[in-house]
């Protein structure tokens, strides 16, 4: 990553357009990955052209596939078929992105070679236990620094045994890697997932042709089983955009007196919407226009106005759904009247930063009242109106810590400053020039 490159968000008059924020991160990712291990090419439209993901395109040439760019910005990848990547000769560097070192991991273990991963200072933080534990039971080797983190390296099973295996924390990462190795395991891989989490993989992977299934327990638990070396066949894909990164202007449009603006192409998956189900709750307006399919996901336009939003309890059972949008709803949460409260959050704790801490952190420096409860809970006390802004904020190598304050700021009595913007370029390219075009004012400083 370069240089830090500090940004500043000062408030706004009305913001106006129709934008479409780029494509869906983690059907990005998925795309590269089940596309290399495709026979056949993969036709890639709208792939999120972000470093998490362009992280994950030289990974996987790396491995041996070819993933290129058209002129005209498809993506073409040529698959090895499954059970054919090769041996990387160079670590596999997997930048900020937990979603590419851990789906990529159980890529791998079910691979006959030997690969070593690493990440930057924030990745190489991150527990991996999480997914060496189950594919460790399914036969692979892992030697990683303390408590599992990167960087690690991964020596691929010769003989994959297939696993059930219930997840000890709600996380379609984790889901994801296990399925990942099913998939050139030989028999049914199963994962058992108490709160449903986001289903891009098993539902790519049928759009490629394997077999996987969902079925509901007696517990109310969902078991997802993928029967293992399918034939995969590369396919067309064409990515929405991507909800996560939607929320960004969504909020801000909603914080601004006169606001109108359409969100083109978002992709509305049911295990990703929860951000929006909680705006309509603290009563946003937003509606959902032509809903349609694309590629086997739902997507909408996204017609958001201002609106008087007020203070909700957001239930724990919602977090899945949701994960990354809680730093820009406790940016509206400051806005609103009231108090809202957030609840199960500790999975926060382990993303790029520790988003629980950065967010009491930022809000507090711009004078908005917060508390952090010891059950990981956030609740913040809405001002109603202006928050008071004027602070610089903290990031922690964090995109969405950044695009958070700076949409914070749109709506602050005092510009709203953040340490490093450059981080924006992992999942959002292009995000100040969009904002500033619907009549944000970011700056650099
Ligand atoms: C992702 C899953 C989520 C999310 C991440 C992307 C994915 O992580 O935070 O940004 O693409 O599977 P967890 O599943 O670990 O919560």
């Amino acid at each position: 990553m370069s240089q830090a490159k500090p940004l500043r968000s000062s408030s706004t008059g009305a913001l106006k357009g129709t934008i479409r924020v780029p494509g869906d991160k983690s059907i990005s990712h998925r795309s590269l990955m089940l596309g290399a291990v495709a026979v056949g090419e993969t036709v890639i439209h709208g792939l999120l052209e972000g470093e998490d993901v362009l992280h994950t395109a030289a990974a996987m040439r790396l491995l041996g596939a070819q993933a290129e760019r058209d002129a005209d910005g498809v993506w073409r990848v040529r698959g090895v078929g499954l059970g054919a990547l090769a041996e990387p000769a160079q670590v596999l560097d997997m930048g900020n992105s937990g979603t590419a070192a851990r789906l990529l991991m159980g890529l791998v273990a079910a691979h006959p070679i030997t690969c070593v991963f690493t990440g930057d200072a924030s990745l190489n933080k991150r527990p991996m236990a999480r997914v060496t534990t189950p594919l460790a039971q399914m036969g692979a080797r892992f030697v990683g620094r303390s408590g599992g983190r990167l960087p690690l390296t991964v020596v691929g099973g010769e003989s994959m045994i297939p696993i059930t295996y219930r997840l000890p924390v709600a996380s379609a990462q984790v889901k994801s890697a296990i399925i990942l190795a099913g998939l050139n395991t030989p028999g049914a891989t199963t994962v058992i997932e108490t709160e449903p989490t986001r289903d891009h993989t098993e539902l790519m992977l049928r759009h490629f042709g394997a077999t996987v299934t969902t079925e509901r327990l007696e517990d109310g638990a969902l078991a997802v089983t993928v029967v293992g070396q399918p034939e995969l066949t590369g396919r067309t894909i064409h990515v929405p955009s991507d909800p996560s990164s939607a929320a960004f202007p969504a909020v801000a449009a909603l914080l601004r007196p006169g606001s109108e603006v359409l969100l083109n192409d978002v992709g509305m998956n049911p295990r990703r919407t929860g951000l929006f189900d909680t705006l309509v709750e603290m009563g946003g307006d937003i509606a959902f226009e032509n809903r349609r399919d694309q590629a086997g996901e739902p997507v909408a336009d996204l017609r958001i106005r201002h609106s008087r939003l007020k203070g909700v309890v957001v239930p724990a059972d919602r977090a899945p759904s949701m994960i990354d949008e809680y730093p820009v709803l406790a940016a509206a949460a400051a806005c609103a009247e009231g108090t809202t409260v957030m609840l199960g959050l500790k999975e926060l704790r382990v993303k790029e930063s520790d988003r629980l801490a950065m967010v009491a952190e930022g809000l507090t420096r711009c004078g908005v009242s917060v508390e952090v409860g010891a059950d990981d809970s956030l609740i913040v006390h809405g001002t109603g109106s202006a928050p008071k802004g004027g602070a610089t904020v903290a990031t922690a190598m964090d995109h969405r810590i950044a695009m958070s304050f700076l949409v914070l700021g749109t709506a602050s009595a005092e510009p709203v400053q953040v340490d490093d913007g450059a981080f924006i370029e992992t999942s959002f390219p292009g995000f100040v020039a969009l904002m500033n075009g619907l009549g944000a004012t970011i700056d650099e400083v």
